[in-house]
């Protein structure tokens, strides 16, 4: 099975599932819900589905850090679709973008739990592990 990539309009309903997938993967499990945040700061970012067929089944965002720098967000697949090289595909689609904006850096918060995953994609550890919404992250860099 093939995954695509499309853009994801802020506000349309595919928008609304992939809160819902952002909420089951990165909140429930820790009794959050996403639902609760102010995720208007999403219209400022490129957001894009990850899909199979015609069904959302993962997400990852795109935004400016610095001039130079870009920043990946909300990296994730529903569970039963993780583990098959999608999300490698997703980083990778989402990189190249950066590159054809002009950008030669990305940054991304990742989770501790996820350094196999980006050192894999080849990003470096940057300072020392934080807490955020209470679960362990640290800060990463990669040259596009
Ligand atoms: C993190 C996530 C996006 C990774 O996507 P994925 O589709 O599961 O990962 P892939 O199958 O593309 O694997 C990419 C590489 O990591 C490797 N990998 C996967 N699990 C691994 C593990 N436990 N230990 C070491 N390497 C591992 C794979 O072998 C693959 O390497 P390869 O290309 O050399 O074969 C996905 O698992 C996910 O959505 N997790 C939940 C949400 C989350 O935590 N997101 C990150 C928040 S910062």
């Amino acid at each position: 099975m093939d995954i695509t990539i499309k853009e994801l309009v802020y506000g349309s309903d595919d928008y609304e599932k992939s809160i819902d997938i952002r909420n089951e993967v990165f909140r429930k499990p820790w009794g959050l819900n996403i639902r609760d945040e102010d995720l208007t700061v999403d219209k400022d970012m490129q957001l894009f589905g990850a899909y199979l067929e015609d069904e959302i089944i993962g997400t990852i965002f795109l935004t400016e850090k610095d001039s130079e720098t870009a920043q990946i967000k909300s990296v994730t697949l529903l569970p039963e679709y993780q583990n098959r090289g999608f999300g490698k595909y997703l980083m990778e689609y989402t990189e190249n973008l950066a590159r054809e904006q002009g950008y030669t850096k990305c940054f991304l918060m990742g989770r501790v739990s996820k350094l196999y995953f980006y050192e894999k994609m080849g990003y470096e550890k940057v300072g020392e592990p934080f807490d955020y919404q209470t679960i362990p992250h640290i800060n990463m860099i990669k040259s596009l």
